[in-house]
């Protein structure tokens, strides 16, 4: 071999080397995953197994933070950061995208799922699988949809038909459709953070509000709240997103693996979230803190016939097909 071919190849040689030592010292990539609850309910689990998928699976290549407790954002503030960058998943409610597309806006609506089966029913279905994509021209991906539960009416007094809701002040999520919701039986909504609404409620700034059983519990608004009534009036879900930039800027031989452990984080998280909704209610019946209220098939039929003209008012936002599928999953 000539002098200057030898020097080309050790030249190779060296470049190699320093280019495979530099891939190996590489920083991992770094998911931060911000949401607004506790650790301890379906989506902090959900987040935390999430985490330990991604440790076990991809150790030293991607490293998963997770943020509880509205720590890094809240739920008003996560989208834009999200856009931005200083966020990469986020699980906000499904009530909290009105910024971004209207057609969320169906899992508002009152009265319209049954039960969590008719939930899951069309969520998997065509179009919930539509709707993960709805936000796309705006940045944002939806990755699947996380259970938390039905929500229920926690009062300061107790509600047993509608009437006895009006003139109270209840917070709501971000959303239109919850404010209609309200409106329907004379109250007056407030969209208010979740992580004000304990002290809200403490300091009886607001009469109620509406959630679901691990959120009750969790957040111990059963402490300062001496009814609830067992109303199954709503769905409060998640959607997983991210930002469409960061989503496939993942190199292709990680991304796979990342989605795989998020879809069975969230299989995790659901079956969590059955367990809770059964086990919190229990704990907060047992605390003898708060009543629980069940609504006689009259008194029911009272709160259904109040607000089920809410769906017309937001039928062309969201489309009648859409809700005709909706009430379909409950068949
Ligand atoms: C959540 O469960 O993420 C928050 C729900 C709420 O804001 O009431």
């Amino acid at each position: 071999m000539s002098k200057n071919k030898l020097l080309v190849v050790s030249l190779l040689v060296a470049v190699t080397m320093v280019v495979s030592a530099t891939v190996s010292m590489a920083a991992p990539i770094t998911i931060k995953f911000s949401h607004v609850v506790a650790e301890n309910t379906p989506k902090g689990q959900m987040a935390n197994k999430f985490k330990d998928l991604v440790a076990e699976r991809l150790g030293g290549k991607v490293v998963v933070e997770v943020f509880p407790n509205s720590q890094l954002f809240g739920d008003n503030k996560v989208l834009e950061a999200m856009l931005l960058g200083d966020v990469h998943l986020a699980a906000p409610s499904l009530s909290q995208f009105n910024k971004y597309t209207k057609s969320l806006q169906i899992f508002d609506l009152p009265f319209l799922f049954e039960d969590m089966v008719a939930v899951e029913k069309f969520q998997q279905g065509p179009i919930g699988q539509k709707l993960l994509m709805s936000m796309k021209s705006k940045g944002l991906v939806g990755l699947g949809y996380l259970h938390n539960g039905m929500k229920q009416l926690s009062a300061s007094d107790q509600l047993r038909v509608p009437e006895d809701a009006s003139g109270k002040k209840f917070r709501i999520m971000s959303s239109d459709v919850l404010a209609a919701q309200f409106e329907a039986v004379d109250a007056l909504p407030l969209k208010k953070p979740f992580s004000e609404v304990f002290t809200l409620l403490q300091t009886k700034a607001i009469d109620g509000q509406e959630n679901t059983w691990s959120n009750i519990f969790s957040k111990k608004f059963y402490e300062v709240q001496p009814y609830i009534t067992e109303s199954n009036h709503g769905v409060l879900d998640y959607l997983v997103i991210t930002s469409a930039e960061f989503w496939m800027d993942l190199p292709d031989d990680i991304r796979p693996v990342v989605k795989k452990a998020l879809d069975e984080a969230i299989v995790f998280g659901n079956e969590v979230s059955e367990k809770k909704a059964i086990a919190d209610r229990q704990k907060i019946i047992d605390s003898g803190r708060s009543k629980v209220i069940t609504l006689s098939k009259d008194e029911r039929k009272q709160w259904v016939e109040a607000m089920k003209p809410v769906w017309k008012k937001f039928e062309d936002e969201i489309g009648k097909e859409y809700i005709e599928a909706a009430v379909q999953s409950n068949m």
